[in-house]
């Protein structure tokens, strides 16, 4: 799991991030940074719509982002929200950062507290996930 340093950094990123964020129509602008497996940073904005809908977050920019770059497992995301502190990523999210899980440890998800950082990981946000094992075996032919 992430450490406290590494943690703070990459919701600085974060917070950078949602410079970039386009919400105008929410006025809740969000930033995300994921730390890829091999150390990477990609960071992401959310990017809203006239047709509200179609609005996406910052933490699935971030991901398709760095699978676009080749990453393929992402070991800790940060979320920043200007208005709201900690800034939970919201449901769709949790299910979409669940895809990139390392194999073998957890996800962290940092988010900001009130004096520092907020680290939990993504299995205690989303229990019990439905992902790519619960697909691994289905017959083709079924
Ligand atoms: N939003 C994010 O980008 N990430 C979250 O985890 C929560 C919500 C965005 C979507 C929308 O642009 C605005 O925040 C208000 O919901």
């Amino acid at each position: 799991m992430i450490d406290r340093e590494a943690a703070e950094r990459l919701l600085a990123e974060a917070r950078t991030a949602a410079e970039r964020a386009y919400a105008p129509y929410s006025g809740f602008p969000v930033g995300a940074a994921v730390l890829t497996a091999d150390g990477t940073v990609i960071t992401g904005a959310n990017i809203e719509n006239a047709s509200y809908s179609l609005t996406i977050c910052a933490e699935r920019v971030a991901v398709f982002r760095a699978v676009m770059e080749g990453r393929r497992a992402i070991a800790a995301v940060a979320i920043w929200a200007a208005r709201v502190r900690p800034c939970p990523p919201c449901g769709a999210c949790r299910q979409v950062l669940n895809e990139w899980k390392p194999a073998s440890d957890e996800m962290a998800v940092v988010m900001e507290g009130d004096e520092e950082a907020r680290i939990t990981t993504l299995s205690a946000l989303l229990p019990h996930a439905f992902g790519p094992h619960d697909l691994a075996g289905i017959d083709d032919d079924a």
